[in-house]
């Protein structure tokens, strides 16, 4: 292979040549593979206003880094190993039935589901009797929302006015459609819009409130954006207006200190997977005194979970998801700190190196490992492409038909554009800082290559305001 000679100037991309045998120039955009042991496996060539450009994209990470990294911890997080150890003899030797009550397997495997509840209750402030094993939040939240309308309805089922029941536009499908069905049965239900900060307050739900409203379920954290809603506050106002509060905490708990009594919480749904426990198990925080809060079942059988879950219960994902507790509520304080500093370098870095970016929501109330960047003039899907190495999540939602942007982005006044070309990137407890600069090298590079081949960026680097332009249609 032959040492490259290439007449092009490189553009800011600080690309040595020498690094590289080959590039096949010609015309713009093509792609080419680099052929040196360099920390490149592709580059591109594009021609720019100024003539052209090469733009290096750095794709061959560090020697200790594997690719692709993972920066979708919001969607799933991997398994503890300690979480795999402790279901392991839950697999073999402890198979028994936890309700079986006349022999040593039953009792074994009911030790491991009342320890799982005792570490699960920890972890959130909560008495072990309050928890009830569900298959997760999706479960949880179906189970918190119709069980409590059932019961706290002010008219019978098949007759209008029911009751009220508040919410918001940006919750999670497992919160939202539950409370579209109810409104289907007869309830009346209020979604609350959130300002462009993603912010649900206490004083817009003390808005709404109505004497007939029996319940508010608003999400702790926000799944896509990590902004923090007024949980505290909202649990006070409805306590002393007598209202049952839920708040979906699937995002929030085992990454922020959590205390039900302190933040007056009645019911509160959480999921394994989120903090490095399995899947297909989850829980919901059933508050028994002050006041006690009572739940129609949604799943009828054999009176398990103090009548409110029936179902042999899946005693390994129980056990696992009970150490899964037990490790963040000790580990969360410090994991917690490396976050946030991470976080907020990809923040930081991403709004410096690169042009018409934008953090989308609140600055401040977010949690410690979810970001969501939306970037100018660029198209969502070749965005994507472009990060190929960074395993995350686009703003863009995949219906049957088409590519629709994220309802939550859309939510906070995020225009269809930038939601199609946002990345929700979000780190958890193996994250290192050379994946995260590894990610920032890979993003700015794609962002600026994909922005090479925008003619309306080179018309706003023009100071034109592209939002003032009148298109004509041909
Ligand atoms: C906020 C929120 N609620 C509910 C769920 C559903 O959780 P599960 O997968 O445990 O049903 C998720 C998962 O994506 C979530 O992020």
């Amino acid at each position: 292979m032959s040492t490259i000679v290439s007449e092009l100037p490189v553009g800011n991309s600080g690309l040595d040549f020498r690094e590289f045998t080959e590039i096949r120039s010609g015309k713009a955009f093509q792609l080419v593979p680099a052929l040196l042991d360099c920390r490149c496996d592709w580059i591109s060539i594009a021609a720019g206003r100024e003539g052209a450009v090469l733009v290096w994209i750095p794709c061959k990470p560090p020697m200790a880094l594997k690719l692709p990294i993972y920066f979708d911890h919001a969607a799933t997080t991997r398994c503890d190993p300690r979480v795999v150890e402790a279901m392991l003899p839950y697999f073999s030797d402890k198979f028994g039935n936890s309700s079986s009550r006349n022999h040593k397997f039953g009792w074994e495997s009911e030790d491991g589901v009342e320890l799982a509840r005792e570490q699960s209750a920890a972890l959130i402030g909560a008495n072990p009797k309050e928890i009830i094993f569900t298959s997760g939040a999706t479960e949880s939240n179906n189970l918190a929302i119709k069980g409590a309308a059932e019961i706290y309805a002010k008219a019978p089922a098949g007759q209008t006015g029911r009751g009220h029941i508040i919410s918001a536009i940006h919750e999670h499908k497992a919160v939202l459609d539950p409370c579209k069905r109810l409104q289907r049965e007869g309830f009346e239900v209020t979604f609350l819009a959130p300002g462009t900060d993603g912010v649900i307050t206490a004083d817009m739900v003390a808005a709404a409130i109505r004497p007939d409203t029996i319940l508010v379920s608003i999400m702790w954290a926000n799944n896509e954006i990590g902004v923090i809603n007024e949980v505290p506050q909202i649990g006070k106002l409805c306590h002393d207006k007598e209202i049952v509060f839920h708040t979906d905490a699937t995002q929030w708990v085992g990454k922020m200190p959590t205390d039900v009594e302190r933040d007056h919480i009645d019911l509160l749904s959480w999921s394994g997977h989120k903090i490095y426990g399995p899947k297909g198990v989850g829980a919901l925080f059933v508050r028994r005194r002050k006041p006690r809060i009572r739940l129609e079942a949604i799943i009828d059988g054999g009176g398990h979970e103090r009548g409110m879950r029936s179902g042999t219960l899946n005693v390994t994902g129980i056990v696992g998801f009970g150490k899964a507790c037990e490790l963040c509520l000790h580990e969360m304080e410090h994991e917690r700190e490396r976050l946030v500093k991470f976080r907020r370098k990809l923040e930081t870095e991403l709004s410096r190196r690169i042009e018409v970016t934008q953090v989308n929501g609140h600055a401040e109330k977010r949690l410690p490992h979810v970001t969501n960047i939306s970037f100018g003039f660029v198209e969502g899907e070749s965005l994507m492409m472009g990060v190929k190495d960074i395993a995350c999540s686009s703003g863009s939602a995949c219906t049957s038909a088409s590519l629709e942007p994220s309802y939550v982005l859309k939510g906070l006044g995020v225009g269809d554009e930038l939601a199609h070309s946002s990345l929700r990137l979000s780190l958890g407890r193996w994250t290192t800082e050379e994946e995260v600069d590894f990610a920032i090298e890979q993003i700015v590079a794609a962002v600026e290559h994909l922005r090479l081949m925008s003619p309306l960026f080179d018309l706003h680097k023009e100071g034109v305001d592209i939002s003032k332009i009148q298109w004509q249609a041909h």
